[in-house]
């Protein structure tokens, strides 16, 4: 049976069938078995199907059309000029593209306005402690995330690692702007085209050697269940953290920031009855998908010494030490270990016992005096690699692949 066709009979055939696929899969992948329930999703209700084997059932057949047909240069040249989320689409597109595209950049009719204006105003208030969790926490993570460390390094974009590396991350940030998802903001467009980067990844890749080598079995890269382990390692991880690290987040604020990552994950093509509802949901996902499966990877490794010279060139390297151990401190010795983050015996100490109290300081709850000066440099450094994501880290608009890295 090809891909597609069982692909279509996994989508339409229920959990049993799942469950009998991912029995014959299963000696190829370390993972556990998907049990969490679509009740606890925006949906309330699913097939329960395993996401590890849905994909995108809507744009991948078109992306795969549009390269078959050499147009991949024609639509980046039209979509160059859709930037805003009221603009209507662009001129020049192929009408399978366009059909696909009217659908897919419509907000989800479950979309809450005033927690999407919640999420804003915690994210203006907040800001350094997302931007360095966004750059340093899930930017270094997805490196030991295997499929999507080599997803990204044998892709086209892959041969530009430096380019390249910052852009999930980058997607954080554009999630925080204050207008993200009104008429004026970019994120439904900037969320549309990252859904038909990756239907294209997916008709690419499974013609790459290097990742057809390394795939551990899958042959259809960035499935939902992926799509899902990157989405916590940016959402759920960002959250917990904020709470570990003491920050003080309303009750609107949690839900409104829980529900701009759910609208982002429909408009990226995550079906609904994957999308988590609450954040005990999330977490309960996190636990199953993204938990098991870090580990370390040669391409991972060379994707985390590429984002930490970005850092070094900001100042010739004086903070990477420190970029180290906040990394550190931040992932875990285990992540640490596993992405070939140096130890840091001077910095890594020293910012555990700074951080929590730079932190009590910023929320009002001790003063001044207590914190040591180590902390401003900790924060400065920080704020400089936050800026660098906002400012100069910002690359040109995001391109359909029409190839694979050159092996
Ligand atoms: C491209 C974000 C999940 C692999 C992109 C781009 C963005 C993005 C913004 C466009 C970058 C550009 O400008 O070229 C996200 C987000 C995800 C996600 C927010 C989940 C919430 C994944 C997963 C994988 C993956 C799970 C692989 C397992 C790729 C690859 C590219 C890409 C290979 C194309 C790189 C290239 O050739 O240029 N993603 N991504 N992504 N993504 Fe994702």
């Amino acid at each position: 049976m090809d891909d597609l066709s069982r692909r279509r009979m996994l989508i339409t055939g229920g959990a049993l069938g799942a469950l009998g696929a991912l029995g014959a899969a299963s000696p190829a992948r370390a993972k556990s078995l998907w049990t969490w329930a679509p009740s606890g999703s925006v949906a309330g209700k699913g097939a329960g199907v395993d996401p590890d084997w849905v994909w995108d059932e809507e744009a991948d057949p078109v992306l795969a059309a549009v390269i078959e047909r050499g147009e991949v240069a024609k639509v980046n040249a039209a979509l160059r000029t859709w930037t805003r989320n009221d603009q209507p689409l662009p001129d020049g597109l192929p009408a399978d593209l366009r059909d696909f595209m009217e659908r897919a950049h419509q907000l989800p009719p479950w979309t809450d306005r005033a927690k999407l204006a919640d999420a804003a105003r915690f994210t203006t208030k907040k800001g350094i402690y997302t931007g360095a969790l966004y750059g340093l926490g899930s930017g270094l993570m997805s490196t030991a995330i295997p499929r999507e460390a080599r997803a990204v390094y044998y892709s086209k974009g892959g041969a530009d690692m430096k380019d390249r590396i910052a852009k999930t991350a980058q997607l954080g940030y554009d999630v925080g702007d204050l207008d993200a998802y009104q008429p004026s903001g970019g994120m439904v467009v900037t969320a549309v085209k990252t859904r038909l980067v990756h239907a294209a990844v997916r008709h690419l890749l499974p013609q790459s050697p290097g990742w057809s080598r390394t795939s551990g079995g899958q042959t259809i890269p960035i499935s939902q269940a992926d799509i899902m382990v990157t989405w916590h390692s940016l959402a759920t991880f960002v959250m917990s953290k904020l709470i570990d690290w003491g920050v003080r987040i309303s009750p609107a604020e949690s839900a409104g920031y829980l529900h701009v990552w759910q609208v982002t994950a429909h408009l990226l093509g995550v079906l609904d009855e994957y999308i988590p509802a609450s954040w005990d949901e999330a977490n309960a996902q996190s636990r199953q998908v993204l938990d098991p499966i870090l580990a370390s990877t040669p391409e991972g490794v060379e994707l985390t010494g590429v984002l930490l010279d970005i850092v070094a060139e900001l100042d010739a390297g004086l903070t990477r030490p420190l970029i180290n151990g906040f990394t550190r401190y931040t992932l875990g010795n285990r992540t640490g270990d596993l992405i070939g983050l140096d130890k840091e015996p001077f910095w890594q100490p020293l910012i555990s016992a700074a951080w929590p109290l730079l932190v009590a300081f910023r929320e009002g709850l001790i003063p001044l005096p207590l914190i040591p000066q180590a902390a401003w440099t900790v924060e400065e450094a920080l704020r400089k690699f936050v800026l660098f994501y906002l400012s100069e880290g910002r690359g040109p608009s995001i391109e359909i692949p029409d190839a694979n890295r050159p092996s």
